[in-house]
Formats: structure tokens, sequence, C-alpha cells
């Protein structure tokens, strides 16, 4: 039987991994500047992460949500104590879409309301609530089609008040950082208007932290660099490093009711120990800091090489903009440098998403290479020119 062919794939196999590194079956180490698409938090297969999985899968990987599980609670108690937000509740799910998916479904039980205030350049996920607030019509199919959701510009703050003001608005969902959009921060300014704005009119604020959560930008969370407390958070990608785990934060004001949500996997066993094992590790090895520290290092170094038009991001989550397109500088970091990137909607940034873990020492590693590489094609525009 045929896979069902819905990716682009790079011709590589990584067969083990190994803290910032994967080796594929050729026994080829790649750097990994991409990290599994922003899923890699605490570094590929650490030790603490696979002694809680194994030790958690032989006693029991999972029992239904319709019995008590001390690891939700113990992670819902973590989760509050690392990120600021004890007196918030937890919803896990499975998938950044279904962290996604809840937080609209609830933001639209508690106001009575469906109109929802979305950005240009957003990505929040592909099921149908997720899509219809996702600025890419090419994953829309005719039955994902909907008519409540209105797009703005990011941090025009004009036409947010005079939607916001109509009075029909459920809730205003942004990124703490725009990733697939191609790494673009909002103002602080802005994101204090938005919750603003939601109180003045009782919508809700959604941010969706799912790539730029779990420390990734040298925060717990992107939004609080912007000093602002959002209604609803969501959360995946770094919470499971790599093991499928999401979740959805809510305002102690917002009540829930038996059947509100509901998940089959959501929380489950197995996907706990490893949402405990990646805070621990967080926290034992203040990984924030590190992300924090490496990640603005590197933003300097690389704001300074030939043909990089704009550096953006916080902490290791990094946009470079470049006046070639990036397609073949990632080839060539790939098969000539053996590190893996990222792309964007936007095809002249590159993403940069590494472990958490990721020393200065390896970054520098990075902005070496970058630096030959994009000599390298330099060089050959001018051969070719002359
Ligand atoms: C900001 C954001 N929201 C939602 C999603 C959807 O997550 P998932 O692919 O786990 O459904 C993504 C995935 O890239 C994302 O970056």
């Amino acid at each position: 039987m045929p896979l069902f062919d819905v990716y682009p794939l790079l011709d590589i196999t990584p067969e083990k991994g190994e803290d910032c590194f994967v080796y594929d079956t050729k026994g080829t180490k790649y750097l990994d500047f991409y990290g599994g698409h922003a899923v890699i938090s605490i570094g590929h297969s650490h030790p603490h992460f696979r002694k809680r999985i194994k030790e958690q899968v032989d006693k029991l990987a999972f029992y239904s949500n319709s019995v008590l599980n001390p690891l939700q609670t113990q992670l819902a108690e973590k989760l509050g104590n690392l990120s600021g937000y004890e007196e918030y509740q937890l919803f896990l799910s499975n998938s950044g879409a279904e962290a996604v998916e809840n937080a609209l479904k609830v933001a639209s039980f508690y106001t009575g309301k469906k109109k929802v205030i979305s950005f240009s350049k957003s990505f929040h996920g592909r099921t149908s609530a997720a899509l219809g607030v996702t600025d890419n019509s090419k994953y829309s199919a005719p039955i994902n089609e909907n008519d409540h959701t209105v797009f703005l510009e990011l941090n025009e703050t004009e036409a947010l008040t005079k939607e916001i003001n109509k009075g029909d608005v459920c809730a205003v969902i942004i990124e703490g950082i725009q990733g697939i959009g191609g790494i673009h921060i909002p103002d602080p300014e802005f994101m204090k208007q938005i919750e603003l704005l939601c109180k003045k009119h009782g919508a809700l604020f959604i941010c969706d932290e799912i790539q730029s959560g779990y420390g990734r930008s040298g925060k717990f969370f992107a939004h609080q660099h912007a000093g602002v407390t959002p209604d609803i958070i969501t959360m995946a990608k770094g919470m499971g490093n790599g093991f499928p785990i999401a979740g959805t934060l809510f305002h102690p004001k917002i009540e829930p009711w038996h059947g509100e949500l509901g998940s089959t996997f959501g929380g489950n066993h197995l996907a706990c120990a490893a949402g405990l094992a990646v805070l621990e590790v967080i926290s034992d090895e203040q990984l924030i800091d590190n992300a924090n520290i490496v990640g603005n290092s590197l933003m300097e170094k690389l704001a300074g090489l030939p043909m990089v038009t704009e550096v953006r991001g916080e902490g290791l989550m990094i946009g470079v903009e470049c006046t070639n397109p990036i397609k073949e500088i990632r080839m060539k970091l790939l098969h000539e440098k053996h590190i893996l990137t990222g792309v964007s909607s936007d095809p002249h940034t590159l993403r940069l998403l590494p472990p958490l873990t990721i020393s200065k020492d390896q970054a520098d590693k990075f902005v070496t290479d970058f630096q030959h590489t994009l000599t390298a094609i330099s060089k050959n525009e001018t051969l070719y020119l002359s």
C-alpha cells in the first residue's frame, strides 16, 4: 500500500538522535537547526526523557479519561509553576490543531458568539476551526469554508479597534511569534491593545504558543515578552519533545462543564510521563536561560553576514531573511555542511529552531558554515554574471 503522498521529502533517513544531532542510515551526522519542526525542546533522546517513558510503559501506558490520573495533575502543577499560570486550568490533547480547536470552541461557548479576528500570515492548524483562522486558503477544502473570521494586518491597531468595536467578536487569536509566516513578532503595544480591547468588549484573547511556547523564545511563553496575560493559551510542539501531547490553558473565569471538551488519547499516562520529563529537564538544565543567551548571540552574529537582510526572532525561534531565495542555501547546508534548517511561507526566510540545549559552540559552528555557504553562492553568482 502506498503512503498518501502529501509531504515533499528531504532525501535523508534519520534513524538515531542524540541531543542536537541526528544520524541517518548511512551514519552521516547532522546538526539539527530545525528541531524536527520546532518539536525538539530538550534534545533528541534525552536520558531522563527515555527513562521516564520506559518506566511508565512498564507500569501503564494508557487508561481512558474516565478514571483518576494523578500524572495529569502533576503535569498541570509543574506547568503552572514553570509558566507562571498556576491559576489557569489545563486541558490535554494530542496535537496543535486540536489545542486551537478546543480554544476556539470554548471561546465560542463562553461568549455565545462566533466571529474571530485573526491576522495575515497566521497559521493555526489544519482541523476545521483552526483552518478557519489560518491565513492560507490553499489548505481549505470547500467543507472547511467559514464566513466568521476577519483577517487583519498584524500590528494595525486602528483596524483592530474598528473591528472589535462592532461588539460581535468572540475571540482574537494571535501567535506569540508567527512561525510558518516567516517569524514575525507582534509589537508589545499591539498585544496590549488586544488584551485591553478584548476585556472592554467581552471577547477572549487567545494566544497560540504551539510553536513559540515552552521556552523557545527565551521566556516560557513568547507573549510574556509583551507583558500580557491572554485568556486562553495553546501549546504543543516542544511540550512532548516528539511525543504527541498538546494543551490548552483556560483563565479561571472560564468555568468548564462535563462534556464540553473530550479526547480519547489526550492526557494519557505515557504522554503525561513524556510531558513531565520535558518540564523537569527544562527546569533542571535551565534551558529557557540557554535559549535566551545562545539565541541572542546567534542573532547578533547572523545579522552581520553578507546576503542577510534581516534577522527576526526571540531566543531560539529565528528567521533569517536573505537576498536570495533560501531553497539553494538550505540544500547546500543540508548536503555539504550536514545541517538541517526550516523553511517558512516566505521563500527568502530561513527558519532556525534548534533544540533548547544548543551550545554556544554549536551555534558558532552554524554561523561559520552558514557564512561559507552564503559566500560560495555569491561567488558562483559573480562567476556566472562576469
Ligand atoms: C502556531 C501553530 N499553531 C498550530 C499548529 C498546528 O499544530 P499541529 O501540526 O500539531 O496540529 C502549528 C504547527 O506548525 C503552529 O505552528
